[in-house]
């Protein structure tokens, strides 16, 4: 299979390109390299002994998106090119809807001239606002709070237009829980720009000495503990549920929606002792207040995943967190 990812320099991206290329699929990426960096994917060539084609191209420039359609045949796009920072989209919602929605919007009428009718498009668990109970399955209610969950949100929504407008489309909307980790070698890891927004980068920053400490946003929530509850899914797992939904659906017409978290959920703190049984390093930290728009408790059911895609998650939060700390202690300024 011939797999056009977009956005794939980036975090999620590089390590789903080692996935694919480590099943014998053939990669071409594109991205703009706003927010990654080209070394991502020299390495991600070292890591797996396999070359993939690399474009530098904007999802807003239409014409070279064509041009790449007719130059390659593929079987299918997995779309995580967009911006994802929840502060700044609320700071500029106008660059975020244009970046992220008329960007899909563009891939998807360069899709439908060239006769590409799959999709697997990167959703959020943000799309289900603050839910009402945990855990979360698929048919929860939906809503978003900030420019950057509605972009989610909308781009579900048109994707799903796209279909009722015509039956041959293949949608799969995979909604992602917390992504953290790294790959075992070391090699490619998340490199956020700036100071990180967060919880475990931020950590591993403070580990390695980047950053003094970390606040943590709230004691007060009702949780085990007090501070927030998140489903942390290593990357590499959530990497792997690309591949089984390629696997199992490219061919299948229709719009499928999974979740992909472990089911378990890990407050603040107890990220922060199993980052420091990782390193071996001390976290300072201080409670603050709360951060506003952040929910109390959020996991997921992923059974669905587990049953129709055949997927399930590996790795626990140990290996999360030694594999986040190898990557940061080898690169300590990403991949500058
Ligand atoms: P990332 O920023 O590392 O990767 C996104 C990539 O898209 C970057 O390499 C960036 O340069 C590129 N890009 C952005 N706009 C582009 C454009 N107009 N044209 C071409 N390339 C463009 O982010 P990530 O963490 O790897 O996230 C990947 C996707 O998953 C995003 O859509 C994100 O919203 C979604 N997601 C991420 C998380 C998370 O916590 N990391 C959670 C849920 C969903
Ligand atoms: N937190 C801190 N201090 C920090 C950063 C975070 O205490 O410096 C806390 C938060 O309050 C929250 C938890 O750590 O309780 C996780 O926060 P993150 O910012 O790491 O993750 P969120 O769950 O808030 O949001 C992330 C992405 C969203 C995405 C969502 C679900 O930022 O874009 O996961 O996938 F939608």
């Amino acid at each position: 299979m011939k797999i056009l990812v977009t956005g794939g320099a980036g975090y999620i991206g590089s390590h789903t390109c080692v996935q694919l290329l480590e099943n014998g699929m053939d990669v071409v990426v594109i991205d703009n390299l706003s927010n990654s960096s080209e070394e991502s994917l020299k390495r991600v060539q070292e890591i797996t002994g396999r070359s993939l084609e690399f474009h530098k191209i904007d999802l807003l420039e239409r014409a070279w998106l064509d041009a790449l359609f007719r130059d390659h045949q593929f079987d299918a796009v997995i779309h995580f090119a967009g911006l994802k920072a929840v502060g700044e989209s609320v700071q500029i919602p106008l660059k975020y809807y244009r970046n992220n929605i008329t960007g899909t919007i563009n891939l998807c009428e360069a899709m439908a001239n060239h006769d590409v009718k799959t999709i697997v498009f990167s959703s959020s668990a943000t799309v289900y606002g603050e839910p009402e109970q945990v855990p979360i399955t698929e048919e929860f209610p939906t809503s978003a709070y900030n420019p950057y969950g509605r972009t989610k949100l909308f781009i579900e929504e048109i994707l799903k237009d796209l279909y009722v407008s015509d039956k041959r489309w293949n949608i799969v909307l995979l909604r992602y829980f917390n992504p953290v980790g790294a790959h075992k070698s070391g090699k490619i890891g998340e490199d956020p720009k700036g100071i990180p927004n967060n919880l475990m980068p931020f950590i591993s920053q403070v580990a390695v000495g980047k950053l003094k400490e970390l606040s943590v946003f709230g004691n007060d929530y009702p949780t085990s503990d007090g501070t927030g509850v998140r489903d942390y899914i290593h990357v590499v797992d959530l990497a792997n549920g690309h591949v089984k939904a390629l696997e199992k659906l490219v061919g299948k017409t229709g719009v499928h929606t999974y979740n992909l978290g472990t089911g378990r959920g890990y407050s603040v703190l107890e990220i922060i002792k199993a980052f420091e049984k990782a390193s071996g390093r001390k976290i300072n930290y201080n409670i603050t207040d709360r951060r506003p728009g952040d929910i109390a408790e959020c996991y997921a059911d992923s059974d669905k995943a587990h049953r129709e895609l055949n997927w399930k998650t590996e790795r626990g939060i140990d290996e999360m967190c030694t594999d986040t700390w190898h990557w940061q202690s080898m690169h300590p300024k990403g991949y500058e």
